[in-house]
């Protein structure tokens, strides 16, 4: 399905994100023939940054060029470049956005759509929506308003009313790129589609679940914003959190926004505030000597912690979540572990260290393109009873023929040109995580240092016993 005629405004358009996602992103969607028959994308920055037409085209090809997975050459480039142009903005002058909107709107005809994607630092989100509320280009128009949207439960509200006086809650589009993972979708297909897993996926059956996105890079120069962010809302009380929305919702009555959402947003509901006892933060060493960074910082680079979720299916099973930075491996999993059978049969199952056993567990990785993988024990061959974790994978970049192609950024982008919220998350739900959160965001435990290329400090070990955490796995 293709969006109707548009006129795209990316805000922070000389930034890190657009750059690297939505240029590209524009132009993949462009080259797939998923953008309007008719569109322009107009970029904008403050006046400081302000660029001609000509050099912002020559700023996306190098984006493109840079990080895109397309060559930025031949005529799909140049029937794409030809319609970027530019206009700066400051909160006193925004003139030449105001021209450029207006010249790209007369390129089209009359009945474009508007879509601006708020792709700047979080403290000027409101800025640009109060701005976009003066120029008058507010009416009709899809906002889509990048994470972390606010700091805790009072700037979050504050926000909030700000966009709310601007515009209708059903133009707004606060995006979450987790949703967009073609795997993390999958999750609705897996449980919702089958009648194998859903029937086990509760507390009668699955003892923890884990939710762990190691990320290998550091800070990546980002000193600025991660200083001011860390990892808890930069990582969990965005993504984490909302991929735990969608492994913990009930089944939704279709799989239209409404529905989807309603459901999402239960679980939200049903999460109990986060208990500081039962969080580690940690720093890694060296990043207090990050160009940028105070050496003083108290700012985590790693967060794990206990969430738990309190209703009928989930009561009593805790949810893991860990993710930090410069940690051994890039992943990203769900795992659900299953209790352990009531007999214990088979006496190695015990483990040397007194663990529970391994295997016994579904693991989804989504980190796109994701497998499933779920994990069995099997007897070993042989004339004794031995056994060995073994497994059954399916593997999205194996079993079809024909990938999307499509990254997390660009099916969103596309869904909010089409006006679908679902993969969005409303007003409501933001507050509720800022809420759950506020007991740790007024007292935070102290960071604890872990070396570069490790799983983080030690405590998280005591974090999840008697259970162990899924990854590195093959331990
Ligand atoms: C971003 C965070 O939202 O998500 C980054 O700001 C993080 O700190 C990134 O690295 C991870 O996303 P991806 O696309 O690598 O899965």
């Amino acid at each position: 399905q293709r969006p109707e005629d548009h006129v795209i405004v990316l805000f922070g358009a000389t930034g890190d994100l657009a750059r690297r996602k939505l240029l590209p992103g524009l132009f993949h969607l462009a080259k797939a023939g998923l953008l309007p028959a008719q569109y322009r994308i107009v970029g904008s920055a403050p006046a400081r940054f302000a660029l001609t037409d000509e050099e912002f085209r020559s700023h996306a090809e190098q984006a493109v060029r840079s990080f895109g997975r397309a060559e930025p050459s031949g005529e799909s480039w140049q029937e794409f470049a030809r319609r970027l142009s530019f206009g700066a903005a400051d909160l006193g002058d925004a003139q030449p956005l105001l021209d450029a909107v207006r010249a790209a709107e007369r390129a089209i005809g009359a009945g474009a759509r508007r879509i601006c994607h708020l792709a700047v630092p979080p403290d000027a989100f409101a800025e640009v929506i109060t701005m976009l509320g003066d120029l008058g280009l507010a009416e009709g128009t899809r906002v889509i308003v990048e994470k972390p949207f606010g700091t805790d439960l009072a700037s979050a509200r504050a926000l909030n009313a700000t966009v709310h006086t601007v515009f209708d809650e059903s133009q707004v589009f606060r995006i979450d790129h987790f949703l967009g993972k073609e795997s993390v979708d999958n999750i609705l297909a897996l449980r919702f589609a089958n009648g194998l897993f859903e029937p086990i996926w509760n507390r009668d059956h699955i003892s923890h679940v884990q939710i762990d996105v190691p990320e290998s890079i550091g800070i990546e120069g980002r000193a600025g914003f991660f200083e001011e962010t860390g990892t808890y809302r930069d990582m969990i009380v965005t993504h984490l959190f909302q991929v735990l929305g969608i492994v913990a919702m009930e089944a939704p009555t279709s799989l239209s926004a409404g529905p989807l959402r309603a459901e999402r947003d239960k679980v939200f509901d049903s999460l109990r505030p986060v208990d500081p006892a039962h969080v580690v933060r940690g720093q890694y060493e060296g990043y207090r000597g990050e160009p940028g960074v105070d050496p003083d910082s108290q700012t985590e680079t790693f967060v794990a912690l206990r969430a738990e979720v309190e209703n009928w299916r989930w009561a009593g099973v805790p949810f893991y979540l860990r993710s930090g930075k410069s940690m051994a491996q890039r992943r990203q999993t769900v795992s659900l572990h299953f209790h352990q059978p009531p007999l214990r049969m088979f006496p190695e199952l015990a483990g040397a260290d007194g663990h529970e056993q391994r295997g016994n567990s579904l693991v989804i990785d989504f980190d796109d393109p994701g497998w499933v993988t779920a994990r069995f024990l099997a007897k070993r061959p042989g004339p004794a009873m031995r056994l060995a974790e073994e497994g059954m994978t399916f593997r999205y970049a194996d079993s079809f023929e024909q990938q999307t192609g499509l990254e997390a950024y660009e099916r969103l982008l596309l869904d909010a040109m089409l006006g679908d919220q679902s993969p969005f998350t409303p007003a409501a739900a933001i507050e509720r995580l800022w809420e759950v959160s506020a007991d740790l965001l007024a007292a935070p435990p102290p960071v604890q240092p872990y070396a570069p290329g490790s799983w983080g400090p030690a405590a998280v070990e005591e974090l999840v016993a008697p259970h162990h955490w899924e990854l590195p796995d093959g331990r």
